[in-house]
């Protein structure tokens, strides 16, 4: 085998996480723990990450949920901010270099680049899953992929209701 070839690769990843987190939140519905739980397993099993976890929709405002990292702003408008632009679009929103993102709000200094995943049910909004890394340009398409299809498992396995 080769050097590349031991190297998993980023889909291999994705695919390994969403059958961990399959089994992870197997036979629990609950919002808050199944949220804290994907928090943790992707904070725990991506590299280069300082900040992942979510933002929920309530009342025209994201309010800070379950994550892993440092303290956050609990409050954001929709529209403003990286989160606010996801959740204004409901499409996921990949920054490379958040210093050059209008209105982004910095929460962790050590923050460079970001990804916001929109969390849709029934074409509504229900919030967002934020993820933060140190380093430049450390999202791509494949990661867009991998977190939509991870948040898939997450809708399937737990009742939005409000906590
Ligand atoms: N940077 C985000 C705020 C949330 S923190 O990164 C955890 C934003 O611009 O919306």
């Amino acid at each position: 085998m080769t050097a590349q070839a031991q190297v998993t690769s980023k889909r291999d990843l994705y695919d390994q996480l969403a059958r961990q987190l399959s089994s992870l939140l197997a036979g629990e519905r609950d919002l808050i723990a199944n949220a804290a739980n994907f928090s943790s397993l992707i904070f725990q099993s991506l590299p280069h990450l300082n900040w992942a976890g979510f933002y929920f929709a309530k009342d025209g405002e994201l309010v800070l949920g379950p994550f892993q990292g440092k303290p956050a702003c609990v409050r954001i408008r929709v529209g403003q901010g990286v989160c606010g632009a996801g959740a204004a679009k409901c499409e996921t929103v990949v920054v490379p270099n958040v210093h050059e993102f209008p209105g982004h709000i910095t929460c962790d200094s050590a923050s460079n680049s970001e990804i916001v995943v929109p969390l849709m049910k029934d074409s509504r909004l229900m919030g967002v899953l934020d993820l933060d890394s140190p380093v430049l340009g450390r999202f791509d398409e494949q990661d867009a992929t991998g977190l939509e299809n991870l948040l898939n498992v997450f809708l399937e396995s737990t009742d939005l209701n409000a906590p």
